[in-house]
């Protein structure tokens, strides 16, 4: 008998956020839920950071709703989230409460199975969401995000794995959000985790397609043991989304290996969003093919297309290589952190301002903050000097402890700052929707009542000619595409601070 190999399907999330920049309805979900309940996923991946973004800033969508929908409409199906550990789905640290709160009430609302990950890798950052996952008896998935980097090394991700499983996440992942997992670390680090932490220890792998390998990538993490793999169906996948599911299916006919999916199920998943596409045609990415170069300068497609958007804006598009030879001297510089959210876009302003002002003549808050501490620690030391340029621009000392440590009760705060809108029901969810995105929800509440905004289009009202850009874009999430916002930057100067726009055209 073939080893039975589980699928989680994308399609829901990651795989419109990537190609979509996150702007499909749930509306154009419903028909397909039918079939994506019945085909047989181990779990269907629908809500994360920049769709709960999505929702509330383009859409007139309640998240929560959308949740609670997903609940009725697939109920043989596990739900499950990407989190970003100690920032839930917003850009800080929140208080240790406010984790436990949102944990919480996503598991009440039907969420399953909880992928948590942290940007620096920082064990520290993840333990508090992994603990409230627990204690609400829903599924915790610790991850690994996969990066390179003369320090970064397979005992290293083993080690990693360890400490996970000591919090008691009922699973891993291996999370690549920028296709550079190639086939053969893929299969040393599954490999390496199954011989020290047990057969029996879960992996899950999450590779996007961008770079051209990954497909082989996942074959090779199957034969090393792997349990269950992220795809994407046919219709809405590859370019910087994700393998298709079809194309896993086939893949393993006639090896040791099978999913359990149903063909005629994953067909008419592959139609119905065929004919979804096009109706979102303004907002698909650019990039259609393979990005190899990715591999060189380790900068994931949606963060180069978010650098050149900020050159533009200064007049200095032509600095795009100046910039990408950049990013990783001041990635080593920060301590070699992965690059994704949000330390892909603070490495990659950082970038942007040492090109065009002079090395570390100019701090991004963020990016002092990342130096002195206030994100977490990074694998690698980081540069003294730029260090104390950092504490001396910011005026604040380094710090070794646990960011949130830092914190104090905020929930009392939030929850009475979040009633005083207009619109907001006084729930818990609301509150937790201000606490995310404090700049968005209140105009959020006051026009919920119109209810949904669908932004797709009818094809044929649609013109042929080449899509325009996706307007402003910032990336988010795992620093790939998606939400396109302007970004505040506090810019300390000579000990002044003063705000800084990026809001690429
Ligand atoms: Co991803």
């Amino acid at each position: 008998m073939p080893k039975k190999i589980d699928v989680t399907e994308l399609i829901l999330r990651d795989a419109h956020q990537s190609l979509m920049a996150t702007r499909m309805a749930m509306e154009d979900m419903i028909p397909a839920c039918e079939d994506i309940d019945k085909a047989g996923y181990w779990s269907v991946e629908c809500w994360g950071g920049a769709t709960f973004d999505s929702c509330i800033r383009f859409l007139n969508e309640d998240p929560w709703e959308r949740l609670r929908t997903f609940r009725k409409l697939l109920p043989n199906s596990r739900l499950q989230m990407l989190l970003r550990a100690q920032n839930l789905l917003g850009y800080r640290h929140y208080e240790d409460g406010v984790v436990d709160r949102f944990v919480e009430k996503s598991a009440e609302n039907g969420m399953d199975v909880f992928r948590v990950f942290d940007a620096l890798n920082d064990i520290r950052n993840l333990r508090r969401s992994i603990k409230a996952v627990k204690k609400t008896g829903k599924h915790a998935q610790g991850t690994i995000c996969y990066t390179i980097s003369p320090l970064h090394t397979v005992t290293g991700y083993v080690d990693m794995a360890e400490e996970l499983l000591e919090l008691g996440c009922d699973s891993l992942c291996i999370k690549d959000m920028a296709a550079l997992l190639k086939p053969q670390p893929a299969y040393d680090i599954v490999k390496a985790i199954k011989q020290t932490c047990g057969e029996h220890v879960r992996i899950h792998v999450h590779c996007h397609a961008t770079t051209g390998v990954t497909m082989v990538s996942l074959m090779k993490a199957i034969e090393a043991g792997a349990d269950c793999v992220d795809t994407a169906i046919s219709s809405l996948s590859l370019g910087p989304g994700h393998n298709p599911t079809e194309s896993l299916v086939e893949m393993l006919d006639g090896t040791g290996y099978t999913t359990a999916l149903d063909k005629q199920r994953l067909l008419s998943i592959k139609e119905y969003f065929a004919g979804i596409r096009p109706r979102y045609a303004e907002f698909l990415s650019n990039i259609t093919g393979v990005e190899t170069d990715i591999f060189d300068s380790q900068i994931p497609g949606g963060m180069i297309s978010n650098m050149e958007s900020q050159l533009k804006q200064q007049g200095a598009a032509h600095k795009i290589k100046e910039v990408l030879l950049e990013v990783p001297r001041v990635r080593q510089v920060a301590g070699f952190p992965p690059l994704v959210t949000p330390s892909s876009q603070i490495i990659g302003t950082q970038a942007v301002f040492n090109v065009m002002m002079g090395d570390y003549k100019v701090l991004t808050g963020e990016f002092a903050d990342l130096m002195l501490g206030y994100y977490g620690s990074t694998l690698g030391p980081r540069d003294p000097q730029v260090l104390q340029l950092a504490a001396n621009q910011a005026n604040k000392e380094p710090i070794t402890c646990r960011p949130a440590d830092m914190l104090k009760p905020e929930w009392e705060a939030l929850r009475s700052a979040a009633i005083a809108l207009p619109g907001c029901n006084g729930s818990d969810e609301d509150v937790l929707t201000f606490a995310m995105f404090p700049q968005v929800a209140p105009k959020f509440f006051s026009t919920r009542k119109d209810g949904p905004k669908n932004l797709g289009k009818d094809p044929s009202a649609v013109p042929a000619a080449p899509a325009a850009p996706p307007a402003p874009v910032h990336a988010k999430d795992d620093g790939k595409g998606p939400v396109m916002v302007p970004i505040n930057y506090d810019v300390t100067f000579n000990g002044k601070s003063t705000k800084v726009t990026v809001s690429p055209a």
